[in-house]
């Protein structure tokens, strides 16, 4: 039997189930599961993508959704720039295309968020096309069974495995091959830990798995160390309400709510002496406590975070919904504030269901917190 027999035949014993997106694979279906699949493991994208499909089951919701709600709905899953051009997409598909997802490789890859990878796989699961969606599993998967030598992040290895991919490429179920490739990268030919090769379909085409020596492959670029950056956030909090800002719409988390952050670490005392200097009257009576330390890991940086609870002492009126322009004159200045667009009181029903807070801030809101503003 051949590769390719092998491989689907496996497929069809061993396929993963319970994943949603594969009951229906619509072009809608299979567009939205690949964009959240990215950068983002199965068991966590399932919920999300059931919710999204339950607020936003056509082209049409998700191109009418207003920002907020949409990157409520991606709060937690990271890189929320996939969200940002999904609704783009979503327009430019709607205005151009009658609000159909073109089945061609060329009009799908100018749409915002669809590079080689998704369009591969929206063509070959959707719409049946003879067309390779190499991910990480893929490459890793052809980089071993060819003991490919070069670090697999360079263009000319990746080719080099994808054309040894498409030596066995099957015509007859496209979507089928590229998705038993990504169940046997999960299941079997492990990016972490021993592949469990005894039991791989591919093992009799596979030169890493003939020698023994699985674990060499896919080499690797050695990697550039992640800058760490100390930050100093401010959970401001006036009664229930508490004080969120608005991230400048370009760059990291560009356009969500943050708590308010200050470059650099700064001690509890150092802290009221930058609010008598920085804020000055409308925030020097507040109360500051510290609120502990987290580390969040981006893709290129680290931010290694400190948190203080300021605490107005003064029973006041609820000022959910406000916003605080005192503050917003401390936006961006050296040794201030760091920028931000907007500086609004949040209460705590839309703290939870209207704002999508990163998971980076998360750890500073404890459920405990939450509760009690
Ligand atoms: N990972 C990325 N795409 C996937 C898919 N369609 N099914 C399972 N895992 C995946």
């Amino acid at each position: 039997m051949n590769l390719t027999q092998k491989l689907l035949d496996w497929f069809d014993v061993h396929r993963r189930t319970h994943l949603p997106w594969r009951e229906d694979p619509s072009p809608y279906h299979v567009w939205i599961s690949e964009i959240m699949l990215q950068q983002t493991r199965v068991e966590t994208v399932i919920p999300y993508y059931e919710r999204f499909m339950d607020r936003l089951p056509s082209i049409e919701d998700l191109a009418a959704v207003d920002e907020d709600s949409l990157l409520k709905l991606w709060q937690g899953l990271g890189y929320y720039s996939r969200a940002k051009n999904l609704k783009k997409a979503a327009q430019i598909i709607l205005d151009q295309y009658e609000g159909d997802i073109p089945p061609q490789w060329k009009e799908l890859t100018a749409l915002p968020g669809i590079g080689p990878y998704t369009a591969g796989a929206i063509l070959s699961i959707a719409f049946q096309e003879p067309y390779l969606a190499p991910d990480g599993n893929l490459y890793r998967i052809g980089a071993r069974m060819i003991m490919e030598e070069e670090a697999i992040e360079k263009t000319s290895s990746k080719r080099r495995v994808e054309k040894f991919l498409e030596s066995f490429f099957s015509e007859d179920r496209p979507g089928d091959f590229n998705q038993a490739l990504m169940d046997l990268g999960s299941g079997i030919c492990l990016a972490k830990g021993e592949p469990l090769c005894q039991r791989c379909p591919l093992n009799s085409g596979c030169l890493a798995f003939m020698e023994g020596r699985q674990g060499e492959f896919p080499r690797r670029k050695e990697k550039k160390n992640r800058r760490e950056k100390e930050k100093t956030l401010l959970f401001i909090r006036r009664g229930k309400d508490v004080l969120l800002v608005r991230r400048p719409g370009k760059g990291l988390l560009g356009g969500l709510w943050s708590l308010p952050m200050i470059a650099g670490h700064l001690g509890e005392e150092e802290v009221v002496t930058w609010i008598d200097e920085h804020l000055g009257g409308s925030f020097s009576s507040y109360l500051v406590r510290y609120n502990g330390a987290y580390r969040h890991i981006f893709s290129h940086v680290e931010w290694d975070m400190i948190c203080y609870l300021l605490d107005d002492p003064r029973p006041g009126k609820c000022l959910a919904g406000e916003r605080e322009s005192a503050f917003l004159t401390y936006s961006g200045e050296a040794g201030g504030l760091e920028a931000f667009d907007e500086a609004l009181w949040v209460g705590p029903e839309d703290l939870v269901r209207k704002y999508s807070i990163p998971s980076a801030f998360l750890p500073f809101f404890t459920e405990r917190e939450v509760d009690e503003i």
